[in-house]
């Protein structure tokens, strides 16, 4: 595989590791001093492209790999209320696209698992429920794109929560939104955010009764897992057209 890497910060590299130790060729890396250089000449050398890059850049380099036919492969995060748009235009270009908030193989198992527990409390009532993340210092979004997916799985299997609301008590998001007043949003999941020296990343759903507390966590010891995952997703990706997601690689 001939693969292109967008981004050269720490996924990039951490990508450019892997593709290595798996036998795959780097033919180009775009970075934002040299971001010009994404065009279809370029990307014509590349089978694949692996994109992780930030919230304001990340719409703009999955559109140009697409509109120059080159697969693509994004795990950049807090920019998504334009993925669908992006996945129209892969389908319009018969392109082929894969786009993961978390390409950690234990958070996606984690997803599944905090369905089925979300389903099974739905049934039985009587808590309350919330989530945390944690990342590094340098993580320009939040609440982070999986702590979204997380409360997003909540909220497709119950009948007691209407959304998620950021939770403005936590250092990072005050100033961001109001704190909502407990009473005038009690269907609303409360995700707080937390950032903390070189955290790669720590997720915790937690449920609550008044005499019990049930706990979700998934704790990331190594970016590696991360980059591998997208590594994979993109061996996946080759040769393929269509829009996929992790749900699809799991199958
Ligand atoms: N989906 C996942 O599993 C997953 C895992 C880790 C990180 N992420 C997300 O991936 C993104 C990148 O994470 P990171 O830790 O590597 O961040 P990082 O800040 O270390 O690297 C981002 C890189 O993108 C470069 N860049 C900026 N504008 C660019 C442009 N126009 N073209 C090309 N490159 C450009 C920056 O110079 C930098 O080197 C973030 O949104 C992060 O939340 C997702």
């Amino acid at each position: 595989m001939k693969a292109a890497i967008i981004g050269y910060g720490k996924m990039g590299r951490e990508i450019e590791k892997i593709l290595a130790e798996r036998g795959h060729e780097t033919v180009l890396i775009v970075d934002a001093d040299n971001a010009s250089e994404l065009d279809a000449a370029h990307l014509s050398r590349a089978d694949v492209a692996l994109e992780f890059t930030t919230p304001a850049t990340a719409y703009q380099n999955i559109r140009r790999c697409l509109e120059s036919g080159t697969a693509v492969v994004s795990g950049t995060t807090g920019w998504t209320a334009r993925l669908a748009e992006l996945e129209a235009l892969c389908r319009e270009k018969d392109g082929a696209f894969f786009y993961a908030s978390n390409y950690s193989l234990g958070v996606n198992l984690l997803f599944r698992i905090n369905r089925r527990l979300a389903a099974l409390v739905n049934r039985v009532g009587g808590y309350d429920v919330s989530i945390e993340e944690i990342h590094h210092l340098q993580k320009k979004d939040a609440p982070s794109g999986t702590a979204i997916t997380l409360a997003e799985g909540i909220l497709a299997e119950s009948d007691t929560w209407k959304g998620w609301v950021v939770d403005a008590s936590a250092p990072e998001n005050a100033g961001e939104l109001p704190a909502p007043p407990a009473a005038a949003a009690p269907e609303r999941i409360s995700i707080r955010s937390l950032r903390e020296g070189t955290v790669p990343g720590i997720h915790t759903v937690t449920y609550e009764s008044e005499d019990d507390i049930l706990q979700l966590r998934h704790t990331i010891k190594h970016r590696r897992t991360l980059a591998m995952g997208a590594v994979i997703a993109a061996e996946f990706l080759c040769g393929k057209r269509g829009v996929y997601t992790m749900d699809d690689l799991l199958k």
